[in-house]
């Protein structure tokens, strides 16, 4: 039977347009909360064609079992692709898969076994570096800079080894921060981009755009003349061949899909990262068990990629801070054609919006949702077959990087335990920033002490 589905009115959905900007996730709940619902419909500027939901059975169904008819919609297909190119985030049907097929390889557990060589030094050197950049024993840190910095380098070397380097590395991350918030914009005041080429913003925009294709496509071009063999990204992505043709990809596919493995890549783990040091700070007893985990555990000697994911507490406490705080807190698509979902009446052109934190919040799939309780994970997880936790998305676009995301959290919640003793500073309010990501709105301030 068909579900009647509540909305939100045209008059209140263009007078709320600034609050949904400033404060999306706290509008959603407010819609959930008023309607007694898991989905509701809403508008983009005249049209009421939004469709927000926190119900697993649809997410199911238009991630998984009718993937067909559910494409990337225009804000990530058009508006994301104007700066991050046709990549594998962006793009759809045939061109996806065939780009899925020939990319993914790279991502297997094989693969990735010779990128932990290069991961595990970068994080071990950046984190027993701090101390020593800070020049003290005790120190205070903004962790979401500092792990963003990390990641940026992480990343940045699993794709270039030694090719970039630091004030390169500083530029990409800069640009790519810049250019999400322009996006943010252009998503969510899609109405004032009049203003913004007026200004002259949008201009801004493209020129740092400009700036971060010119020097990916510098890296590219150096290391076909040079053709040296650094068992990189780069050399994956260049080694790779389409089955059909028997031919590499183009010089403009190869730079899209490197500004999307940035893009995808870099601030989804740092933003996963401080909310686990945050997390654990507020947790002293899930603190102590990790800490007693990770004091017994020796990385010294030839590391495997087994021993990280075999580590029990490390594995629950990133599952279940992945559960809290998504980095990606929802997910969409369009509808290419009439469908029908759990008695919800689907047309053609919706937009329907997975709503991520609430599914992992929600009181109906997990007991007392908001509290952090590692222990509800059985062990390793980054998806269940209910739909209900999502970090990694689901389904055939099921993020390609989770494997690859899970070994950078795993190394570096080793390391920082490792060598520091974490606190938070007391003198702060961390709140939520749900941009493209979800990130703390004025980072996040901690206090690192040298552990002897
Ligand atoms: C904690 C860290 C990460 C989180 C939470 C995360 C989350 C996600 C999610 C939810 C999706 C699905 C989006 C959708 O269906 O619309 C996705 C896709 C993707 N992710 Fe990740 N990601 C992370 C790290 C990474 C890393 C490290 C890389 C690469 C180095 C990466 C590369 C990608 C790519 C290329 C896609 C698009 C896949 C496709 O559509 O075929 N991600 N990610």
């Amino acid at each position: 039977m068909e579900k009647p589905i509540p909305s939100v009115s045209l008059l209140s959905s263009l007078l709320n347009a600034k609050k949904l900007y400033n404060n999306p996730i706290q509008t959603i709940e407010d819609h959930l909360k008023d309607f007694e619902t898991d989905s509701f419909r809403t508008y983009m500027g005249a049209k009421r064609n939004i469709l927000i939901s926190q119900n697993n059975k649809l997410a199911k169904h238009v991630l998984q079992k009718n993937h067909k008819n559910y494409h990337k919609s225009e804000i990530q297909s058009e508006i994301l692709a104007r700066f991050l190119g046709k990549g594998l985030l962006t793009i759809n049907g045939s061109h996806w898969l065939k780009q899925r097929r020939l990319i993914q390889p790279g991502f297997h557990k094989a693969n990735l076994e010779s990128f932990l060589k290069i991961m595990h030094l970068e994080i071990k050197n950046g984190i027993e570096g701090l101390a020593t950049r800070y020049q003290k024993e005790k120190f205070t840190i903004d962790l979401n800079h500092e792990m963003a910095t990390l990641t940026m380098n992480v990343v940045s070397r699993a794709l270039f080894s030694t090719q970039v380097d630091q004030v390169e590395i500083q530029f990409i991350g800069k640009s790519i921060d810049q250019l999400q918030l322009a996006l943010s914009k252009d998503l969510r005041l899609p109405m004032f981009g009049w203003w913004r080429h007026l200004v002259g913003e949008e201009r801004a925009n493209n020129k740092i755009a400009n700036k971060l294709y010119a020097l990916i496509k510098k890296k590219i071009d150096y290391r076909k003349q040079n053709k040296e063999v650094q068992g990189d990204l780069l050399d994956m992505l260049l080694q790779v061949r389409y089955e059909e043709s028997g031919e590499g990809m183009s010089d403009q596919q190869l730079l899209d899909e490197i500004l999307v493995l940035y893009a995808a890549g870099y601030e989804t783990t740092a933003n996963a990262l401080a909310w686990t040091f945050k997390l654990l700070c507020e947790h002293p007893e899930h603190h102590e068990a990790l800490q007693k985990e990770v004091d017994s555990t020796d990385f010294s000697e030839g590391l495997r990629m087994e021993t990280l994911f075999s580590l029990p507490m490390t594995a629950k406490v990133s599952a279940e801070s992945l559960r809290l705080f998504p980095p990606i807190w929802i997910i969409d698509r369009v509808a290419l054609d009439e469908d029908e979902i759990d008695g919800i009446r689907i047309h053609k052109g919706d937009i329907i919006n997975i709503y991520i934190l609430g599914l992992h919040r929600s009181e109906k799939h997990w007991k007392n949702p908001l509290e952090f309780n590692p222990d509800r994970f059985e062990s390793d997880t980054h998806m269940k077959t209910d739909f209900t936790y999502l970090p990694f998305g689901g389904g055939p676009r099921l993020c390609i990087g989770y494997q690859f995301a899970k070994l950078e959290i795993n190394l570096t919640l080793h390391y920082m335990l490792k060598h520091y003793k974490l606190r938070l500073d007391p003198k702060q309010t961390v709140l939520l920033k749900p941009l493209l990501t979800l990130k703390p709105k004025a980072g996040i301030r901690m206090i690192l002490e040298k552990r002897s």
